[in-house]
């Protein structure tokens, strides 16, 4: 019996008993399980009700419709109304993973705080910092009102292009997964539901809505499916996002080996919702396991899960059982993270800004990365006399992401007026502007500011100063990936001339992905400071003069050039259509890529490629530089490997050898018996004082040194002998390490 038909069966033999048996309002007794809440809610609802909760509405006034949003809406991606006769709260739907987001200004002066870009969050090796940001972003979300925020981005970075890796954890499924999850529980905490988003693959934007990404079963499990099952797992997210794109040849949220897998293998109890335009069918997806259409509206060339759906359920081509697991599904998403019983309702206090600040703020400060630091020229001394500081907008802001993400900040974004104009620009700049705090640091420095695009007047500044600083950008989006890898503009051009002035030089990149840095070995320092957030530019000028350490890691290899990379060749990449009106299905094909193979890189994204390949990137995979030293003295592993949930924990005792407190992202990292690739199994965050040494206890995680077996479906650990070592990054030689010899074994799912 195939898996799909498995599924109807299992739905309808479990099926929630129809309508007429209400219990006496049950569903309001909190000391009842979620399941048992939501069940008893679908016995009492009819059946337009269970159809209003698995369609949502788009609550924007910028659709190429210009619709009015809907009545009760707040305004923001999505609403579904409620049902106040059984307490089911309105779903008020809001973007994203960063922040709340406020699209076309439909909640008048509406601002809030952007967290930094993903890779700084997985950039801090911090669970506990991945929860708390979560925490905030879900505080916000709930203080407006919202109870679903469209957080939990975790694809997988396969390229160093893609437009929306400043929104997504990096390369590894590992540290994606475990952030990410981390981040859900701290939006849950809010009583507002989280997402885990792009079900599944979504790993390149160029013609993302139409392009069908090809995988096989075993390489997709051990790396993109991996990230989704660690955080679903650890997570609960209340619903997960199904992607834009194909898989295999189904479109996601009509596909029943995607939709299907989170319920029958994960035991996931909460709901899947399309992305925005992703609903392509009544009967196919909702056979296949989608519980919700979102902005249909708008987006989908017509409502798939509205009267069309309660016709197919009429005419049998739905189970009725089908629906009401739909509605099951939303309704146990938000009984268990107690949206049902707390209703979030728009607050008439003021929130805590400063603590929401100064928890973006310190992410970033834990997740920028240290890329280089000739002669120890960083940290700068609050003494120095004068500074140049150079480029990217840094006497006003630091830049972000753009699309769907893209929040509006308090004080109000500054655009730029040379990027596009169109969705998903303008490209924007946070005021949080490193100058100003860097002139906090150094009350005495005489500073000044160049813009950058009259290189000899740069030069002219650099030349007269006694360092300088300078600013390079470049804006990623969603909807599509960059053309290469270079910085655009005279920037590349400008960093070489003021590197000529013979003054000590600092770039700092504000950058969505790696790019090439042909100056590098004429600069002294650089720091990646990626898309650093509303607080980013404190945090910038805090890790320049050392206020704080930088602890921040690289959570994706940073390759050369695109001669190093997986897919040199991504056809079209750089060129989007405008998707101001999605709906129209006449956007020019971007024929040249109607199907991508992950047939190279497979599952060993990232530092596994380049490890397999015998490819030395730039820098790799948990790379990072201190203004400390540390050192790894010893692992040692606790193991109980009988049973079918075996566990393995390493004791690593760590010493901070340098003159500076910091801090060092613990990484740990297994060997499997044919000794080619090591895959992460466990990492933490460590602070440490100066000389002072600590045994930390990191749980590994066998999953990935084990085989997805798609037959046998299950996870093999083959027999031999597996090398754990602590390490300062993917593929380092460095560090201390350890074996252990397993007889072969499956993992309970
Ligand atoms: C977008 C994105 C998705 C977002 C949704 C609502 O196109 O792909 O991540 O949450 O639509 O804005």
């Amino acid at each position: 019996m195939k898996l799909s038909q498995l599924f109807l069966l299992s739905s309808i033999l479990v099926s929630v008993p129809s309508i007429g048996h209400a219990e006496e309002a049950s569903w309001k007794d909190t000391s009842l399980s979620a399941e048992a809440r939501a069940k008893a809610l679908v016995k009492a609802m009819t059946q337009d009700e269970k159809l209003q909760l698995v369609a949502s509405q788009y609550a924007v006034d910028n659709g190429s419709k210009h619709l009015p949003i809907p009545k009760g809406a707040l305004g923001s991606a999505a609403y579904v109304a409620g049902i106040p006769r059984l307490g089911i709260p309105a779903q008020q739907i809001t973007d994203a993973g960063l922040g709340v987001t406020n699209p076309n200004h439909i909640r008048p002066n509406d601002a809030a705080t952007s967290l930094p870009s993903g890779q700084i969050l997985s950039g801090t090796f911090d669970r506990n910092l991945a929860y708390e940001a979560g925490k905030m972003t879900g505080a916000e979300a709930f203080h407006r009102g919202f109870n679903v925020l469209l957080g939990g981005g975790m694809v997988l970075t396969r390229d160093p292009r893609i437009g929306r890796n400043f929104e997504y954890l990096g390369e590894d499924p590992i540290l994606a997964g475990n952030i990410g999850a981390e981040q859900i529980k701290g939006v849950q905490s809010q009583h507002v539901v989280s997402t885990a988003k792009h079900l599944a693959f979504n790993n390149i934007e160029t013609n993302r809505k139409k392009i069908d990404m090809k995988v096989g079963e075993k390489e997709g499990r051990e790396s993109d499916l991996l990230a989704f099952e660690i955080a679903i797992k650890k997570g609960n997210p209340g619903s997960i996002m199904c992607a834009y794109n194909k898989v295999n040849g189904d479109y996601s949220c009509e596909n029943s080996y995607l939709l299907q897998l989170p319920k029958k293998e994960w035991g996931y109890q909460g709901y899947i919702m399309t992305d925005w335009g992703a609903g392509h069918s009544t009967v196919k997806a909702a056979n296949a396991g989608l519980d919700q259409e979102s902005a249909a509206d708008q987006f989908d060339n017509k409502i798939y899960f509205g009267k069309d759906l309660k016709e197919a359920i009429a005419k049998g081509e739905v189970p009725q059982s089908r629906l009401d697991d739909m509605a099951y599904r939303v309704l146990y998403g938000l009984i268990q993270v107690g949206a049902y019983d707390h209703p979030a309702v728009k607050s008439t206090q003021s929130e805590d800004v400063a603590a929401h600040e100064a928890i973006s703020q310190k992410v970033a400060e834990n997740g920028i990365v240290l890329l280089q630091n000739k002669q120890n020229i960083l940290p700068l001394a609050a003494t120095v006399k004068n500074i140049a500081i150079i480029g990217g907008k840094a006497d006003k802001g630091v830049l972000s992401g753009g699309g769907s993400s893209q929040v509006t900040a308090r004080g109000g974004n500054i655009t730029d007026p040379t990027s596009m104009q169109t969705w998903p620009g303008p490209a924007s700049y946070f005021p949080s502007s490193p100058m100003k705090a860097i002139q906090a640091l150094a009350p005495k420095a005489k500073i000044q500011f160049a813009e950058g695009n009259n290189i000899d007047e740069a030069v002219k500044l650099a030349s007269q100063s006694d360092v300088v600083i300078i600013f390079a950008t470049k804006w990623s989006a969603e909807s599509f990936d960059n053309a290469d890898m270079s910085l655009p503009g005279n920037q590349n051009l400008l960093i070489e001339a003021v590197a000529k002035a013979g003054k000590p030089v600092i770039v700092v990149l504000e950058t969505g992905n790696p790019v090439e840095m042909p100056w590098l070995n004429n600069v002294d320092a650089v720091v990646e400071a990626w898309y650093p957030g509303t607080s980013g530019g404190t945090a910038i000028a805090n890790i320049l003069f050392g206020k704080v350490n930088p602890s921040g890691r690289l959570t994706i290899t940073w390759p050369k050039s695109l001669a190093q990379v997986p897919y040199p060749k991504i056809t079209n990449a750089g060129q989007r259509w405008n998707e101001d009106d999605p709906v129209k299905e006449d956007k020019p094909d971007l024929s040249g890529i109607k199907t991508f193979s992950l047939d190279v890189d497979k599952a060993n994204v990232g530092y596994r490629w380049y490890q397999d390949k015998k490819i030395t990137p730039l820098y790799p995979f948990g790379y990072g530089l201190s203004y400390s030293t540390f050192k790894y003295n010893k692992i040692t592993l606790n193991n109980n490997l009988s049973g079918k949930n075996p566990t393995m924990t390493a004791e690593v005792t760590v010493e901070n050898t340098g003159n500076k407190d910091g801090a060092d992202a613990v990484q740990v990292y297994g060997t499997i018996p044919d000794g080619t690739t090591s895959r992460l199994l466990g990492f933490d965050k460590v602070a440490l004082k100066a000389g002072e040494t600590k045994t930390v206890s990191i749980p590994l995680a066998l999953q990935a040194i084990a085989n997805y077996e798609p037959k046998a479906h299950h996870w093999e650990l083959p027999a031999g002998t597996y090398t754990i070592a602590v390490k300062p990054d993917a593929l380092s030689n460095e560090g201390v390490k350890t074996t252990v010899h397993i007889n072969k074994m499956n993992l309970a799912d």
